[in-house]
């Protein structure tokens, strides 16, 4: 077993796994359009089996201990509570760390079940904490859907459970301080999101509210107490005197955090992706590997080696991001 190194010397050991393009949400940040008409087909993604080779081949040839699933929205579609609950002996053989990012709508029915196959830690997405805004960020009427499995995880006990919350200003910035207020008395990590340009959202400046921006509006209250710097993790947090939770900030636009970036993703489409902001066709679509009898999983992970070495120091900064075609989140789930 070796580690996966890129060509910078970034040790990469944290696999992002998005098993799907559907989600029952359309957030104007992420799915504004109702895309149903350009949904995968189910040929076009991995099977269950595909999925657990290739994770095995990263965990196996690469020591890769750390996975999260992502979609579209992991718990629509494919039956991602199969496939961790099939993780289980590669879990067990290599001690796993097993995440999900989820909308939560369709969370609370699963939490007992994701808990026994090993999930520790849940990423819930939720911009608002007023229902009827809610509706308008994500166009559906699942607030309290959301809100109850948020309550009943911290109740069963995950650990760490953060709630993912992209701030648009003008859409969801004068909800900040009551978020805040929110984690006062729950073990959970509120993580205030720079707003990211991807394709159909309609991004723009005016709606652009930098993570120091929010970390002002937060500071002309409380004081922030930073702890934990690790190079490799992505948000910035801060403990507030006398309150339970955590509130961090990921600062992907303003202040980017290549240096130590340790990620690879895989795409709905099974695709080997480099960077969150690369363009799709320098994507590798890993299918053609894993549906060839003639590819060993040794050759795959030569094949994956290989491929890792195109990964960039960072990725543009936003003027030249804007003038690329943009990525859709979707597929690639953050
Ligand atoms: N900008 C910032 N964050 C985004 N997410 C989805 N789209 C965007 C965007 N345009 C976040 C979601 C989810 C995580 C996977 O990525 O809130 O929690």
């Amino acid at each position: 077993m070796k580690k996966l190194v890129d060509k910078f010397g970034r040790v990469l050991d944290y696999l992002r796994f998005s098993v799907t393009d559907r989600c029952n949400l359309n957030c104007v940040y992420c799915n504004p359009r109702d895309n149903k008409l350009n949904l995968l087909k189910d040929h076009e993604m991995l099977s269950n089996a595909e999925s657990l080779r290739l994770i095995g081949i990263f965990v196996k040839h690469f020591e890769f201990r750390k996975i999260r699933f992502t979609g579209g929205e992991p718990l629509a579609g494919k039956n991602i509570v199969n496939l961790i609950a099939e993780l289980k002996p590669l879990h067990e053989s290599y001690g796993l760390d097993i995440g999900i990012t989820t909308n939560g709508t369709l969370l609370k029915a699963h939490l007992d079940s994701l808990k026994q196959s090993g999930v520790t830690k849940l990423n819930i997405s939720l911009d608002s904490l007023d229902k009827d805004k809610f509706c308008k960020i994500t166009g559906k009427d699942k607030f309290e859907s959301v809100m109850d499995a948020v309550l009943l995880a911290e109740e069963i006990g995950f650990q760490p459970l953060k709630i993912n919350c992209v701030v648009m200003k003008g859409i969801n910035d004068d909800e900040i301080l009551e978020f805040v207020d929110f984690v006062k008395n729950r073990n959970i990590n509120i993580r205030f999101i720079e707003y990211m340009p991807f394709s159909g959202n309609k991004w723009c400046e005016g709606k652009f509210i930098s993570y120091m921006e929010i970390k002002d509006i937060i500071e002309k209250k409380f004081r922030l107490i930073a702890f934990g710097e690790n190079n490799s993790e992505v948000a910035n947090n801060y403990h507030i005197a006398g309150y339970k939770g955590i509130v961090s900030f990921i600062s992907s636009i303003s202040n980017h955090f290549c240096d130590g970036c340790n990620r690879l993703r895989i795409t709905s489409e099974g695709s080997l992706k480099l960077c969150l902001f690369s363009p799709k066709y320098q994507d590798l679509d890993m299918k053609n590997y894993l549906r060839t009898d003639s590819f060993s999983d040794t050759e795959i992970a030569e094949i994956i080696e290989h491929k890792v070495q195109d990964k960039v120091l960072m990725h543009p900064d936003i003027s030249e991001l804007l003038k690329l075609e943009k990525n859709n989140m979707l597929s690639i789930g953050g």
